[in-house]
């Protein structure tokens, strides 16, 4: 968020100085108040637009997926829904995206007429060439992540943190990050930060807010003492250096407790 800010600081200071001069000379009638904030409001509006419109548009890069996926199709014609390719293996890891020889099952030859499918056929099928799928919630290669410890053992549904991409009927378009080559679902669709559904951002701290709600890993002694921790928290805001914050909502201040998602 930073360097968009100073984006947008930039941006404001540079047109709040291009147009001061010019209002200022038929300032005359109307006061010195009015030509200031004019001037302020055409800085604040160029800005917004800056920080808001063009920014994340040039920080951002559009991939298409090879070729789109039909999953709501294809969930209707599979025996065991969601399961029939997306499974636990015996020793409990995630078999993430099916590969291509589980779509062989079915796509030997073509289905049907759709020319998604003649692509699939033509470029993958034929060739024996596996789909270079690009991964929506792909995390930093720092970050470990278990589906199993998630979906198996903390009982969660697919949707809580993919959304609904497994009702969809085309493959949506993948955003990269330019500068950190990261997905955009991590940081999130909104530049101002707003989350209005647990899936629309998967940083760091939206995984440590689960943990600290759900009494995960670190988090636990905070969670398991919540009045005293509230108190703590409440005289921290009214007066923020007399105590340290004691509840685990932001990942950045434990010390020990990174190496239960980095490795
Ligand atoms: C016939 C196999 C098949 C079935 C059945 C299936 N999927 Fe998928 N799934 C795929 C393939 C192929 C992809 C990669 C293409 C894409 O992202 O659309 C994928 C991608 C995904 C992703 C995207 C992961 C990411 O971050 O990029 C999610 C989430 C997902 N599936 C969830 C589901 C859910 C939930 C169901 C059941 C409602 C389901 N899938 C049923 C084959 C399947
Ligand atoms: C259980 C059988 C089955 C499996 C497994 C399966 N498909 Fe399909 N697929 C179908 C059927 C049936 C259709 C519909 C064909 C039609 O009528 O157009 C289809 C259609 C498609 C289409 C065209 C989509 C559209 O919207 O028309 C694509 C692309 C495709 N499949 C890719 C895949 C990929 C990739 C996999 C492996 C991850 C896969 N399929 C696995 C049965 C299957
Ligand atoms: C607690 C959040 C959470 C839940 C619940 C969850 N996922 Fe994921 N999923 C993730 C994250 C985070 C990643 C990225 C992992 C990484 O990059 O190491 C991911 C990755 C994936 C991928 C891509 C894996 C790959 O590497 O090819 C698929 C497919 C997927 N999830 C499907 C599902 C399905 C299906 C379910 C429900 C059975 C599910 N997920 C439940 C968070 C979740
Ligand atoms: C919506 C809630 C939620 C989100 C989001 C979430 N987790 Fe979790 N996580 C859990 C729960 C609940 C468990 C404990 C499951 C159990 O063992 O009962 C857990 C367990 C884990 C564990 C096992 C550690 C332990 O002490 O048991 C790791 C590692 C982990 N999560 C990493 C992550 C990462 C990395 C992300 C973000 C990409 C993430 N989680 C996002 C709820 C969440
Ligand atoms: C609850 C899981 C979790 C815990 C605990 C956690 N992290 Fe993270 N961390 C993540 C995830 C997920 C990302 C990637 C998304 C992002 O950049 O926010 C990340 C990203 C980072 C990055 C940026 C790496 C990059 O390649 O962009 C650094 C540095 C980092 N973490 C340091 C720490 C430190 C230091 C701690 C301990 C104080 C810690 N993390 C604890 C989940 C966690």
């Amino acid at each position: 968020m930073s360097t968009n800010d100073d984006k947008a600081q930039e941006a404001a200071q540079e047109a709040a100085e291009a147009s001061l001069p010019e209002v200022e000379n038929q300032g005359d009638g109307g006061g010195p108040a009015g030509p200031v904030i004019l001037s302020f409001i055409i800085g604040l509006v160029a800005s917004l637009i800056v920080g808001w419109v063009l920014f994340p548009k040039a920080l951002y890069s559009q991939k298409k997926q090879p070729f789109n996926f039909n999953h709501k199709l294809h969930t209707a014609e599979v025996a065991d829904g969601c399961a029939s390719c997306h499974y636990f293996r015996e020793d409990g890891s995630f078999s993430g995206i099916p590969n291509l020889e589980s779509c062989m099952e079915c796509h030997e030859e073509a289905l049907g007429e759709s020319e998604d499918e003649a692509v699939f056929i033509e470029e993958y099928v034929d060739k024996g060439r596996e789909v270079p799928w690009l991964v929506y919630s792909r995390q930093p290669a720092c970050v470990f992540f278990s589906h199993a410890a998630h979906v198996e053992a903390g009982g969660m549904d697919c949707v809580t943190c993919h959304g609904h991409i497994g009702e969809s009927e085309t493959s949506r378009v993948y955003e990269e990050n330019r500068i950190s080559g990261y997905s955009r679902d991590i940081w999130g669709k909104s530049i101002a930060g707003f989350k209005h559904d647990p899936w629309d951002r998967m940083k760091m701290d939206d995984c440590a807010k689960c943990h600290a709600e759900k009494g995960v890993g670190v988090m636990r002694d905070d969670v398991k003492n919540p009045v005293k921790s509230h108190f703590l928290e409440t005289v921290g805001m009214i007066w923020p250096t007399t105590t340290t914050p004691t509840k685990g909502t932001s990942v950045q201040t434990e010390k020990d407790g990174c190496l239960v998602c980095h490795k």
